[in-house]
């Protein structure tokens, strides 16, 4: 039998506290319900999640992504705005990408409403809470097969 397709989900900073931090933006799901769920949206694939606080981690790990997976999904949390590394890494890969977020990040602060992610993914979901990331992996999971990498 052909190894199962890899899934790469990434998580960055502070979603290591999903469940406590801010309950009434992020919800009560912790990062492992979160990881529970990823699992079951994608049947016969092999999920690879991961969370990191910092920056260059996250890259290491796209970069990991682009050499194991047949897809991507990511909630860069914070970076999401910030990081032009995290732009640049991501840049490289020729996977489908997936941005994810929890929240709706348009929808709120400001400085919440750029996301250079947004720049590369072929599809942003976000503000459906812990059923964003079911939604990101189906649609990574169909991107992947589209493009006849899985
Ligand atoms: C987030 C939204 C970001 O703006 C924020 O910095 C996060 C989480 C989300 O999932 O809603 O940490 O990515």
């Amino acid at each position: 039998m052909p190894d199962a397709p890899v899934l790469y989900v990434l998580n960055g900073p502070n979603l290591n506290l999903l469940g406590e931090r801010e309950p009434e933006i992020y919800g009560r799901e912790t990062l492992a319900d979160v990881q529970a769920l990823c699992e079951r949206a994608s049947p016969g694939w092999t999920v690879i999640f991961r969370q990191t606080n910092h920056e260059g981690v996250l890259i290491d790990w796209v970069q990991e992504a682009q050499t194991r997976a047949a897809a991507l999904v990511i909630n860069p949390a914070a970076y999401t705005h910030t990081s032009i590394a995290l732009l640049d890494v991501l840049k490289t890969l020729s996977i489908p990408i997936v941005e994810c977020h929890l929240s709706d990040p348009a929808t709120r602060e400001a400085f919440r409403r750029h996301s250079y992610v947004a720049l590369v993914a072929a599809k942003t979901v976000a503000g459906h809470g812990a059923r964003s990331y079911e939604l990101a992996v189906r649609a990574a999971v169909e991107l992947a097969q589209e493009r006849g990498l899985a």
